[in-house]
């Protein structure tokens, strides 16, 4: 018996952690990092998106003329290049969001940033369990835990996973344990 559910919890979390990790092509297409027919179309579409601990975000853009600056709220709202968090510009670019909150990113060519091409990243909070009605221009909170701060991103991770998916997975696992053994 415990063997089984050993091994049901085995299933579970290979399949919480296959199904979770998601790979987000940032604009919705894999050439979306350029200058944006309209100007808000980038956060227009991380509106839609629905961003979770853990997932990642992928550029591709031509590295000769382009690049990734994460930022501060501040240097986004002014496409201000000159002291990013982070700098990307090998082409292809893959950012793991790590933890829950507002991540900024702006283009690395200065002009791009000014005509739009440019985005907010809300990625919800492990218990958040909120619909796109969040404004990225607020910063959100990022939990509404006091101690949300100290949280070990592992135990972030496995929160993240909850809800109907992850419930879902749950009872998929079990069943699949029990039939295996
Ligand atoms: C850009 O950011 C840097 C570092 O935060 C700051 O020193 C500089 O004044 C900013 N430039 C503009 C034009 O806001």
């Amino acid at each position: 018996m415990a063997s089984r559910i050993f091994f049901s919890l085995c299933l579970v979390l290979a399949f919480a952690l296959f199904t979770e990790a998601k790979d987000h092509p940032v604009g919705g297409t894999s050439d979306a990092w350029k200058v944006p027919s309209q100007p808000d179309s980038l956060n227009k579409w991380a509106e839609r998106s629905r961003f979770q601990v853990g997932d990642n975000l992928v550029w591709k853009y031509d590295s000769k003329k382009d690049s990734v600056l994460q930022v501060t709220r501040e240097a986004y709202l002014n496409c201000n290049t000159s002291s990013p968090i982070a700098e990307h510009k090998e082409g292809e670019t893959k950012v793991q969001l790590e933890k829950s909150g507002a991540y900024y990113f702006i283009s690395g060519t200065q002009a791009n940033c000014q005509k739009g091409e440019k985005v907010i990243v809300v990625v919800m909070g492990a218990r958040s369990r909120r619909s796109g009605a969040d404004s990225p221009a607020l910063a959100p909170s990022p939990s509404p835990s006091p101690n949300s701060e100290a949280e070990a991103p592992t135990v972030a991770r496995t929160n993240a996973a909850s809800g109907l998916k992850s419930g879902v997975m749950v009872v998929v696992g079990i069943l699949a344990g029990f039939l295996m053994m």
